[in-house]
């Protein structure tokens, strides 16, 4: 009985490791070295006085962008960097939260802490200051720069246009953390959501300090068309930003995602228990995650083997149907359901917005341009290109289907 324990005590349910979840950081963060090279590359040229390209992660829900970029901003806090980082997703209409303002609360955050540990803080004092301006303009109750301790800089970063602002800070704050060997990062997630005027005052700041290689850099994440809304804001965003796309995982990769946390676990996965998770997964990491876990949770154990994982994605298919998708299609109205369905004809797409009109029976459009609007600022759709319309989850559509019928 001592042995059968603790052999069971490998699969319990409460020391289940896998992390199906929006944001939530998975237990093995596989497939991603490429891309965490190419920031690591970012931060040792900067320490040699080089600079370098900012960067993009584009991809479809779930793909894993939040993971990674907090990945990221961890190497970069560890390297004692200046780091921001904020979500540029709005709920519904209200923008109380401003980017301004989310910008300012997190670096706020972060200044305190380099300025905590920082062997030489005097060096950081006319960033500080330029820091301070910049947040009494965002809020003049000062509830921005709580803790930092110096006199506003009179004349920088205050103007109130955020694109003036933007530069005078992203200049200051590089140029006394180039001083301390360090840099300034601004990771953005659901850039996608951000403002033109917003996106541009982005291009310009990461622009003007490149100019004098002073290490400032943005990595933002978002749908595949932030990058056409970044070409849109300023034309030479092109040259700005290294644009990386974030896929679907390898099946090795994918393999190493189920089983590597179950190693550190004591447990242990069979090959064919590993193939069916992948296969039914095909690489999607939000989908990996709720397989393994649904797996694990249906193994006697030590060892996951083919039937549990049967079982398992089974079970995790509706675990997603009852959750992933269907909070999706619950949060579409009515007609946006007409659209959606429209849409599913052409499975996982894209569809041509001409097409998906005549599919609804309007001659022209524009006609149903206010729905796919609605549809894209709920996060279900985005515009691959002008002309395109598709999901912003892989799966959407068998969903739907699986409604209807
Ligand atoms: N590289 C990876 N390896 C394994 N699991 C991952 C990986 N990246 C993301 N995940 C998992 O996938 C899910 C979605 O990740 P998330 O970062 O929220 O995606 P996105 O921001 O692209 O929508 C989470 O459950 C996360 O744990
Ligand atoms: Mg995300």
């Amino acid at each position: 009985m001592g042995l059968h324990s603790v052999t069971l005590a490998a699969v319990d349910p409460v020391e289940n490791p896998y992390a199906p979840g929006a944001g939530l950081r998975p237990p093995e963060l596989a497939g991603r070295d490429p891309d965490i090279e190419s920031f690591e590359t970012i931060l040792g040229r900067a320490a040699v006085g080089r600079s370098s390209q900012s960067m993009v992660l584009t991809g479809l829900r779930g793909v894993g962008k939040t993971v990674l970029l907090s990945d990221l901003a961890d190497r970069a806090r560890q390297r004692d960097w200046v780091v921001a980082q904020v979500e540029a997703r709005f709920d519904g209409d209200s923008r109380d939260a401003s980017f301004r303002a989310m910008v300012a609360r997190s670096l706020n955050q972060s200044l305190r802490q380099v300025t905590g540990t920082s062997r030489f803080p005097e060096k950081l004092h006319s960033a500080l200051a330029t820091f301070k301006s910049f947040s009494i303009t965002t809020d003049p109750t000062g509830a921005l720069a709580l803790g930092i301790e110096v006199d506003p800089q009179r004349g920088r970063a205050d103007t109130g246009s955020l694109e003036l602002d933007l530069s005078e800070l992203a200049f200051d704050l590089a140029t006394s953390a180039a001083d301390l060997g360090t840099g300034v990062i601004l990771l953005i997630d659901e850039m996608q959501d951000l403002r033109r005027d917003e996106l541009a005052a982005i291009c310009t700041a990461v622009h003007e300090t490149g100019q004098r290689t002073l290490p400032f850099y943005v990595v933002g994440a978002g749908l595949p068309s932030l990058p056409a809304a970044l070409a849109e804001a300023r034309s030479y965003a092109e040259r700005l930003f290294a644009f990386r796309p974030i896929g679907p995982l390898s099946p090795d990769a994918a393999a190493i995602a189920v089983t590597r946390p179950a190693k550190s676990q004591g447990a242990s996965w069979s090959q064919p228990a590993v193939r069916v998770v992948v296969d039914a997964a095909a690489g999607y990491p939000y989908f990996l995650q709720e397989f393994a876990k649904a797996s694990w949770d249906y193994a006697p154990g030590p060892r996951i083997e083919l039937d549990d994982a049967r079982v398992g994605v089974q079970a995790g298919r509706e675990r997603l149907d009852g959750g992933f998708f269907r909070s999706r299609w619950n949060r579409a109205t009515r007609a946006e359901r007409d659209y959606l369905r429209a849409m599913a004809d052409d499975g996982e797409g894209p569809s041509a917005t001409g097409e998906i009109a005549r599919r609804l029976g309007k001659s022209r459009v524009s006609q149903v341009g206010p729905t796919r609007a609605k549809l894209i600022h709920k996060g279900l759709l985005y515009a691959p290109e002008h002309g395109l319309i598709a999901f912003t989850v892989p799966g959407m559509s068998a969903f739907i289907v699986r409604q209807v019928d």
